[in-house]
């Protein structure tokens, strides 16, 4: 149960009012030119998302974590390198929907945050492909266990997170 500033207590009511302000919050940060200023693919603009997301919850947001973590049998980056590791990631390239997604694959493993990193890596990743390829992500196309299913392989093999994106063009 993390700690968070609407004093909720409960796992599930937490889930639920997180999910309801992320979505108010990702609204609006494509309706008001959110992304202007920030430069597709950076460190700064993935912060920066996080923070607008989750600024009225948790004390946290847009903070790089500060332990491990780990979700079913994967360990993300350890927090002890992650100051290195997603300065590495930023500087990979970005030009082909190839190396989008191999960017998006390493970020994932990087986890930079506590929680919401989904959230927030989705609306980073659609900034990329819009910056880069004009194109965007339909995600309303894609089936969560699907995703969520190519993001645990993702790590040994990109291809099934490239196809899914692919066919959601
Ligand atoms: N076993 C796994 N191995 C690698 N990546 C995983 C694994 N399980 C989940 N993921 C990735 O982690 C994300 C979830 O991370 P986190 O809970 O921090 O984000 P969220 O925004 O709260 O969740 P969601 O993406 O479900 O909206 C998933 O979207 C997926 O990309
Ligand atoms: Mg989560």
């Amino acid at each position: 149960m993390l700690k968070n500033k609407l004093g909720i207590t409960n796992e599930m009511e937490l889930a639920k009012e997180e999910e309801r302000i992320s979505k108010i919050k990702a609204k609006a940060m494509l309706e008001n030119d959110f992304f202007k200023d920030k430069k597709a693919g950076t460190i700064d603009s993935l912060l920066a998302i996080h923070c607008f997301l989750f600024e009225d919850i948790y004390d946290f947001a847009g903070k790089l974590r500060d332990v491990n973590i780990s979700k079913g049998s994967f360990r993300f980056a350890a927090a002890m390198y992650l100051p290195a590791a997603i300065q590495a990631v930023e500087k990979m390239p970005q030009k082909s929907f190839t190396e989008i997604v191999e960017k998006y694959v390493e970020m994932n493993i990087i986890h930079p945050f506590l929680e919401g990193n989904g959230r927030s890596m989705r609306l980073w990743l659609d900034q990329i492909l819009r910056a880069e390829l004009r194109a965007v992500i339909d995600w309303s196309q894609v089936k969560k266990e699907d995703y969520l299913l190519a993001m645990e392989r993702s790590p040994i093999k990109d291809t099934e997170i490239y196809l899914q994106s692919l066919g959601c063009f």
